[in-house]
């Protein structure tokens, strides 16, 4: 389904994904420095320590010009990304939508409901400066912002996540080999797939298991299902559904998962969605939740660099989310206390030699409870 970047394109993707590395590479090293050679001297010589918080840490670097320097061109960048993918989905808009179509035509796995209501933080959101947002129409079976994302994703993350960007997918079906080898789920919910980059490994690794993903964007799904079905993927749901009150029956499901959800719910929505994560799941289910890690395993400048997507690329939710104690928030939902639990998961490729663009490695901090 992707769409076929002609030459002039190409060279603006490798642009994003290469400003992107330089970035990381070359200009934030000059925020680090700044901070240990000026600020945070300064900052001791004034007040007798370091640092000790975000707020510390934000109050003395945000305006500096090394971050204001990086934060700008980062900005910019991102700006550049979502011009260039939308430029490219929208070129081929008429092209993609018939595709998507086809692929779907009289198939009962793509199941929409146009008369669901979209909620306001995904309706009134630009996430990530995508213009729209998630739900965004501009024709009929409309596919425009999901292709852009597919490909502005490869280009944002320099192709880190894989050919088919569904990384988080394989770092979850290895944490579940390593950490439950013998758990062999029967029924998956993928609660807000997106366009399913990582639910389809999940569907590799589980040929046996009926897997439903949900989403609210209609876009997304009908540009996932094609996808899925050009991928030769076609017993793998896809439903527009909300993740906070889906149809499914209690206790239907023995895996429920979500991947870089969470910090894209408001305050209201996620607690919904973790409690529809207990109510789906049978007794020894699992449910796990792929995130960033949350503040609290970084010292300041680190947290201050990790929630720069908070405040600079429209991502209204992140800061809260890296805040919040999920294993609480899980019991909260329902989940006993003590089966909650924390842990990593790693995609295949993963190498720990390149500089991490903050918050964009392909590894994931996991939190989940077993039922
Ligand atoms: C960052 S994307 C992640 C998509 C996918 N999980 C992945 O890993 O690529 C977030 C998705 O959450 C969806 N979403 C947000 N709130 C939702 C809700 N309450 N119910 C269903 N989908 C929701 C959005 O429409 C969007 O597709």
């Amino acid at each position: 389904m992707l769409p076929a970047p002609g030459h002039d394109m190409r060279t603006r993707l490798d642009v994003v994904a290469h400003l992107n590395r330089f970035l990381a590479t070359n200009v934030l090293p000059a925020v680090s420095r700044d901070w240990e050679q000026e600020a945070c001297p300064a900052f001791k010589a004034a007040n007798g320590r370091e640092p000790a918080s975000l707020k510390e840490a934000r109050d003395l670097m945000e305006n500096r010009s090394s971050h204001l320097g990086w934060g700008l061109l980062r900005r910019t960048v991102m700006e550049y990304r979502q011009q260039v993918g939308r430029q490219l989905a929208l070129s081929e808009a008429v092209a993609l939508r018939d595709r998507a179509q086809r692929l779907n035509r009289g198939r009962e796995t793509l199941k929409l409901n146009p008369a669901l209501p979209i909620p306001r933080h995904v309706s009134a959101v630009d996430t990530h400066l995508m213009p729209g947002g998630y739900a965004a129409e501009y024709q009929s079976d409309d596919v425009t912002n999901p292709a852009s994302y597919d490909a502005g994703l490869f280009a944002t993350i320099g192709g880190g996540a894989g050919p088919l960007n569904d990384a988080a997918g394989r770092a979850l079906v290895g944490w579940m080999r390593g950490a439950v080898p013998e758990f062999r789920p029967h029924m998956v919910v993928d609660l807000a797939c997106g366009l399913g980059h990582n639910t389809l490994p999940l569907r590799q690794a589980f040929p046996e298991a009926r897997i439903v993903a949900l989403d609210v964007a209609a876009p997304f799904l009908r540009y996932g299902h094609a996808r899925a079905v050009s991928l030769g993927v076609e017993d793998v749901e896809f439903w527009q559904e909300d993740a906070t009150a889906t149809s499914l029956p209690d206790g239907c499901a023995d895996l429920v998962f979500t991947t870089m959800v969470l910090h894209e719910t408001s305050a209201k929505v996620l607690p919904a969605i973790l409690r529809e994560c207990h109510r789906l799941l049978m007794p020894g289910g699992i449910t796990i939740h792929l995130e960033q890690p949350p503040y609290r395993q970084f010292a300041p400048l680190q947290q201050f660099l990790r929630d720069w997507d908070g405040r600079h690329n429209n991502e209204p939710y992140w800061t809260a989310l890296h805040q919040t104690n999920l294993p609480q928030l899980l019991e909260e939902a329902g989940f006993e206390p003590g089966s909650t639990f924390e842990t990593t998961c790693r995609a295949g490729s993963v190498t720990s030699r390149q500089p991490e663009d903050p918050g964009r490695a392909p590894v994931w901090y996991a939190v989940g409870a077993r039922k």
